[in-house]
């Protein structure tokens, strides 16, 4: 049996052997888990060729390691907390038994609605425990999952929906959300039309709305859950098929459907899981991401259920009835793991000290963040008012790329530093490299973030483009995976993620790629050229800044621009995509060879006035004069 890491010597051993004798520690791990047949090689490929496989030539079903192994041994143990959007709505949990039987019925309709080995199933629902079902359903009928955050719009979800030729698509009537009512099915019917591959909606009826259903393509999923057997058996797949597919923004073209395949991710969602939090048998352990991000994938569905832990699953928002919403939750599921992204706790810590002081956080023992670079201010606020001092907090960075979590301390085990995602986990080989690609040796070191080495979660694909995987990730610094993330390295080893060196944006921690949006502004009428920029955000930890040239120089003609750009963009990606500031500028600096600088307008947007550089060399440096005083004066 290989055991959860409990010391740092464990550690450190862990850690050497994970990296010097790959084979055999990776397959201790893996001996820990279910299979149908066992593989025939640990683990073979490499980025060059970028053929990564692990634990080839077995079989397996993730969902009877998620599910039917815990029956065995606690049917009766709660899988899942469920709490509603409002406090005062029925809460619902389910036990490890009842979710087995849920799994398997929504398992059979699948089936029943003609999905196959393979095919894909988009989901596009709000945070109601059938979501939960319906992913591990997915998997256990051996299609592949792909999860649309519900705040994308309707051409955002018809994008993916076409770009993965879904099958089925899986949504619910309408979602509650705090205060308000996202009308799902709605956004379906609007989507959809551009769809060919969808054969059925599932519709679950979670709000009682009157939706519109069409003949002989909509269903309620509440009809065919009721009437379907409990039982099923999982099928048989192999260890390289895939899993799921979830798409995410990068630095250029449409959104990346990354493709994850089982027996790997498997045992990555599961160990990093076990060995970062730590969580013990009587542990209620919460994540309040929403499982349409990779977050919530790997550490609501996956990861928590291979441990057989007790969960917390919220269908709100942080802020609703009021900003103790979290606290209360903690306080009343008596939750001893929360794991949360740094711009809940800076919008939390923003509403004042006395919500989070009226809740009893005694339970708590290990706090964890995700999502972006979390700043000194809000880490003692989480560490102060939240953990009492007493919690150790896990700062995890990772990707939806690398599958789950690749730097983090280990809760209680090694130190947490603040700010610090700090040390590598087994398997993980981080490398710095300069602009050159040449890999900076030593400490203290900075560069950019590479990954040296194939890990078990990591991403196989891009689903239909394996070249755009390659040149995304494995082209900048050759035989490296590029993260697009900088860090910082210190004396003694551990890391600091400092941001996107990439022309990624990250917003509440979701990444927005500023190509996508140029795009969506690039169509209004009156825009000449539009370059799209983060800036430093309080509670965001960073905003959406657009430079705009508009066609008319007049500035009294460009008024509603601002609202008029922010409906599009709405219409096209979403509200998360929304600018935050634009600047309208006559002209924007350029190369010689006409490309925007892009480095210049980030510090103009951040007000680093006196860092631009040497400017001289530009076509037009003229142009940056009359930005900044643009900004200026905003
Ligand atoms: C950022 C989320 C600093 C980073 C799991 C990365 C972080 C991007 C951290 C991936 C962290 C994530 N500290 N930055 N602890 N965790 N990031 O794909 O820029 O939604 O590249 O995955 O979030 O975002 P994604």
């Amino acid at each position: 049996m290989h055991n959860r890491i409990e010391s740092v010597e464990q550690y450190k051993s862990s850690y050497h052997s994970s990296l010097n004798e790959s084979e055999s520690y990776w397959s201790k791990v893996a001996d820990t888990f279910t299979w149908k047949k066992e593989w025939n090689s640990v683990t073979s490929g490499n980025f060059e060729e970028l053929n990564v496989k692990w634990f080839d030539g077995a079989k397996l079903n993730i969902t009877e390691n998620c599910l039917d192994r815990h029956v065995q041994n606690h049917p009766d143990k709660i899988a899942i907390y469920w709490e509603p959007n409002d406090p005062s709505d029925l809460a619902i949990s389910f036990t490890y038994a009842e979710v087995l039987e849920q799994v398997n019925k929504f398992s059979n309709v699948l089936v029943e609605n003609g999905v196959n080995k393979g095919d894909r199933v988009c989901f596009y629902m709000s945070m109601i425990p059938e979501l939960l079902f319906g992913v591990l359903a997915c998997a256990r009928v051996g299609a592949v999952h792909s999860v649309v955050f519900g705040g994308f719009s309707a051409k955002a979800l018809a994008g993916r929906v076409s770009d993965c030729k879904a099958k089925l698509l899986i949504t619910n009537d309408q979602a509650y959300r705090g205060t308000k009512i996202i009308p799902l099915k709605k956004i379906v019917d609007e989507a959809i039309q551009g769809c060919e591959s969808v054969e059925k909606v599932l519709v679950f009826n979670r709000t009682g709305a009157e939706v519109p259903m069409t003949e002989g393509r909509d269903i309620w999923l509440n009809d065919l859950l009721a009437q379907a057997s409990d039982t099923f058996r999982p099928v048989e797949m192999n260890a390289e098929d895939p899993l799921f597919i979830l798409y995410t923004s990068g630095s250029t073209g449409t959104p990346k459907g990354l493709q994850h395949t089982t027996a790997g991710y498997m045992v990555w969602a599961s160990e990093t899981f076990k060995n970062v939090f730590q969580a013990g048998k009587n542990d209620v352990y919460w994540c309040s991401a929403d499982i349409g991000w990779i977050t919530g994938h790997s550490y609501i569905a996956y990861g928590p259920m291979l441990n057989g832990v007790t969960q917390v699953m919220f269908e709100g928002v942080p802020t609703f009835p009021d900003p103790s919403r979290f606290w209360q939750v903690c306080d009343k599921y008596k939750v001893s793991h929360f794991y949360t992204a740094p711009t809940a706790i800076r919008a939390l810590e923003a509403c004042g000290p006395e919500h989070v002081e009226k809740a009893d956080l005694s339970s708590l023992k290990v706090l964890g963040t995700v999502g972006e670079p979390i700043n000194e201010d809000a880490w003692n606020w989480y560490n102060e008012k939240v953990g009492k001092k007493k919690c150790p907090i896990v700062d995890t960075w990772w990707q939806t790329e690398t599958g789950g979590i690749m730097i983090s301390s280990l809760a209680g085990v090694t130190p947490s530093i603040p700010c610090h995602a700090t040390l590598p986990l087994p398997g993980v080989e981080p490398v710095l490299v300069n602009d050159k690609g040449e890999k900076i040796e030593g400490n203290p070191a900075q560069g950019n973030l590479c990954i040296n080495r194939p890990w078990p979660g990591m991403a196989r694909t891009i689903y239909g483009d394996h070249e755009r995987y390659r040149q995304t990730y494995f082209s900048t610094y050759p035989g490296k995976y590029f993260t697009g993330d900088g860090a910082r390295r210190d004396d003694d080893g551990n890391y600091r993620i400092t941001g996107r060196v990439d022309d990624v944006i990250n917003v509440s921690g979701h990444r927005i790629g500023t190509a996508e949006v140029e795009d969506v502004i690039d169509e209004h009428p009156e825009v000449v050229e539009a370059a799209v920029v983060g800036f430093p955000h309080d509670i965001k930890g960073q905003g959406i800044m657009a430079y705009i040239i508009p066609k008319n120089t007049n500035d009294s003609d460009n008024e509603g621009i601002f609202e008029l750009l922010n409906e599009m963009i709405t219409k096209d990606i979403g509200p998360i995509a929304k600018l935050d500031r634009i600047v309208l500028a006559n002209d924007l600096p350029k190369t010689r060879s006409g490309k925007i600088m892009r480095r210049i307008l980030r510090k103009v947007a951040a007000g680093e006035f006196d860092q631009l550089g040497d400017i001289s060399t530009l076509l037009n440096p003229e142009a940056v004069e009359s930005i900044i005083e643009k900004v200026k004066a905003q």
